[in-house]
């Protein structure tokens, strides 16, 4: 017997079948299927060979492929009984509960009392899958490994883009071939963490941006995750997300995270289009709009708070076009540098000894919002907290600091009261409209109750203070997911200011993130992480590509320097209504030494490209620059809008040097755009209208 589901639109179907009550596998995961199509053939049809030195029957790489029917590779569960004994459940059909997009399938295993749940839907917003597992016990049991539904992944799909990086260096991808064997990345640093984003992409060799298929994942979760990508020696392939290893205490009920998943035929931007649509619809009814130009002062003045200092920064970044002012960390307790306070989340009466309001109503009084940093999850032991509360803490007497610090145990109810208490009075008292919620070490246990903690505590200021916006950094980009961006509305990127460094880390990340939700700051002109010197103009276009804001000392700034400021963010202040809701496209440059994309609005009436001029390119003429997903029969007005810079030694005359240039999107896409020459570390921005 039979049973099958579908779930799909007009751009993808996933086909589901379960086989004598078993449990349901992925029998077609890829292009609409026709209408009428029979699930039923499609799921006969797949049944596979059997061959010498096999079994009798192929165990099904099933949504959680099991222990019990000899399955060959890593299984979608890990479980034992309390006593350590390890359990091998056979789980079979008992209900299921289908809507146009959502599935909820459950199965049992009498014997052991374990039900395991799959809610299958198809987000018709976004054209994603969200599926999720969850399994529950009779009795306490131990889960070393629940995996979120396991989807197959096709043989002539043989390359995966995988996500690491590093401070300053977040969402570095590598591209990994398939072969026998699993690809498991584990990060148990108990936050998403800048080494591990927890996405990945499977494609073929030719996959590019703009053409080829792709099939994309990201779990949803913040507290560390667990990827297993493997290829069977039967030549199979699937792939499986879940919690990171041991993060789950013995208990009764489990239940992993969202797994958000979905196929592409047009390249990766068609995954990385929905995924940006995804986190878009999320953060619409909790953000600010339009999105305010930000100020941070961490760059300018670190720990050293003076007042009036500060209020003249904030009349200066205000006159360049800020809208809201972030006061960063060392406004409370005795913060002078990074070995105290943290916990102590009182003002510091030495730097602001009529308390923060002098500040917020000089603030209020240039137009803009005040925000203001907390890191809620730590503790110095040179702290008045710690001294009063040194049982608060997470892990052992000895582990090794980080940053000085150590971690508050979320999971505990008095723990959360208490910053609760201390981040609600600061914005009761005080008219608030940001939170930075910073999160700058990694865990010393992996415990999935710490995120799940740091969630709610989220979730109640979020709900008592819905005026009041979040932005999750760590470090910079080490806590970027779509679990936290169901709860807060920006994420700091990077730490890193460099220009260059910056259009890398957006062009990759840019697969999952749309610009309203990734916070781009123009640094110091000589970068702080990176020591290197670049342009104002490099610096200002790049920040105006995602949600921009400054981060530099005001004062630093040239008269030319600031005019080119003021121009840029006057510019993105002019665009970013429809910006903010683009889709970001990467563009696929012939030339490896630029980083291009075009951002292109809801309704295709118009975009800009911009085109990182990286390194000197290896030959001498910039290769036309092919755009994307543009109406081949309309004709488009393309303007340079920075034709200015162009330096002497362009010395020819290309078109766009001067004029307006008028072609069809066929043009635009297959020959692409002539540019002018010129230096390294600079970049063009074109603006573009349908006529
Ligand atoms: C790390 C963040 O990424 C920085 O932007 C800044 O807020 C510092 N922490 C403050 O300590």
């Amino acid at each position: 017997m039979i049973k099958t589901w579908h779930l799909g639109d007009s751009r993808q179907s996933m086909v589901l079948a379960s086989f004598d009550g078993r449990l349901p596998e992925v029998v077609y995961w890829g292009p609409a299927l026709p209408d009428g199509e029979s699930h039923q053939a499609i799921a006969t049809a797949s049944a596979a060979d059997v061959s010498g030195g096999m079994v009798d029957r192929n165990a099904a790489v099933s949504l959680n492929p099991e222990a019990s029917q000899t399955f060959p590779g890593h299984c979608g569960l890990s479980v034992r009984d309390k006593n350590g004994t390890p359990l091998a459940p056979a789980f079979r059909f008992q209900t299921e509960t289908a809507s146009e997009h959502c599935l909820t399938l459950v199965f049992a295993d009498n014997a052991l009392d374990l039900t395991l749940t799959f809610n299958l839907a198809l987000e018709a917003k976004s054209s994603l899958f969200k599926l999720q597992s969850s399994l529950e016990s009779a009795d306490e049991i131990i889960v070393e490994w629940l995996a979120a539904p396991v989807l197959p992944v096709p043989a002539h799909a043989d390359e995966m883009i995988e996500f690491s990086g590093r401070w300053c260096a977040e969402f570095l991808t590598r591209r990994v071939p398939f072969a026998p064997g699993a690809r498991v990345r584990d990060n148990r640093t108990g936050r998403t963490d800048h080494a591990h984003f927890p996405g990945l992409i499977v494609c073929s060799q030719g996959t590019g941006n703009t053409s080829g298929e792709a099939y994309a994942f990201h779990y949803s979760w913040s507290g560390g995750h667990k990827m297993v990508a493997e290829e069977l020696q039967d030549g199979r392939r699937h792939v499986q997300f879940g919690h990171a290893s041991g993060s789950l205490p013995v208990g009764r009920t489990f239940r992993t995270a969202p797994l958000y998943a979905t196929y592409s035929e047009n390249g990766l931007n068609g995954a990385a289009t929905r995924f940006q649509k995804h986190a878009r619809n999320l953060v619409a009814d909790g953000a600010r709009s339009p999105r305010p130009v930000h100020y941070n002062c961490w760059e300018a003045v670190y720990f050293d708070h003076k007042l009036d200092e500060l209020r003249s920064i904030a009349s200066q970044a205000a006159d360049l076009g800020a809208e809201r002012f972030v006061l960063d960390d060392g406004w409370f307790g005795r913060r002078d540098d990074d070995t105290t306070s943290l916990g102590d989340w009182v003002i510091d009466l030495r730097k602001y000894p009529d308390g923060l309001t002098p500040l917020i109503e000089h603030v209020k009084s240039l137009g803009m919002e005040f925000g203001i940093w907390f890191e809620p999850e730590m503790i110095n032991e040179d702290s008045d907290l710690y001294r009063s509360h040194p049982e608060w803490v997470l892990g052992p007497a000895d582990q090794i600091r980080g940053r000085h610090q150590l971690v508050l145990d979320m999971s505990r109810q008095d723990v959360r009261s208490y910053l609760y208490e201390h981040i609600a009075s600061v914005l009761k008292h005080h008219d608030v409209g940001y939170i930075k919620w910073d999160h700058n070490r990694v865990l010393p246990v992996v415990d999935a109750s710490q995120t799940e903690g740091t969630y709610a505590l989220i979730d109640r200021l979020r709900s008592d203070f819905p005026q009041v916006e979040i932005e999750s950094c760590a470090s910079g980009g080490g806590r970027i997911d779509f679990g936290i961006l169901e709860r807060t509305q920006r994420v700091w990127l990077s730490d890193s200011n460099d220009a260059l460094e910056r259009q890398r880390i957006q062009h990759d990340a840019a697969l999952f993130l749309p610009a309203c939700v990734t916070g781009s700051h123009v640094g110091p002109r000589k970068c702080h992480t990176s020591g290197r010197v670049l342009d104002i103009k490099l610096r200002s276009w790049t920040a105006a590509q995602r949600h921009m804001g400054f981060e530099m000392d005001p004062r630093e700034l040239t008269e030319q320097e600031a005019a080119t400021l003021r121009m840029v963010t006057g510019w993105w202040k002019a665009n970013r209504d429809w910006m903010m809701q683009a889709d970001i496209l990467r563009l696929d440059s012939s030339d490896p030494a630029i980083i291009a994309e075009q951002q292109l609005a809801a309704d295709g009436s118009r975009f800009v490209a911009f085109a990182a001029q990286m390194r000197p390119s290896d030959q001498v003429l910039p290769h036309p620059l092919r755009l994307t997903d543009l109406d081949p029969n309309a004709i488009y007005k393309i303007t340079l809008i920075n034709q200015d810079e162009a330096p002497a030694l362009s010395r020819g005359a290309p078109l766009l040097k001067e004029h307006d240039l008028e072609v069809s999107g066929q043009y635009l896409m297959s020959h692409g755009l002539t540019l002018p020459w010129r230096f390294p570390e600079t970049i063009w921005v074109l603006e573009g209208r349908r006529l």
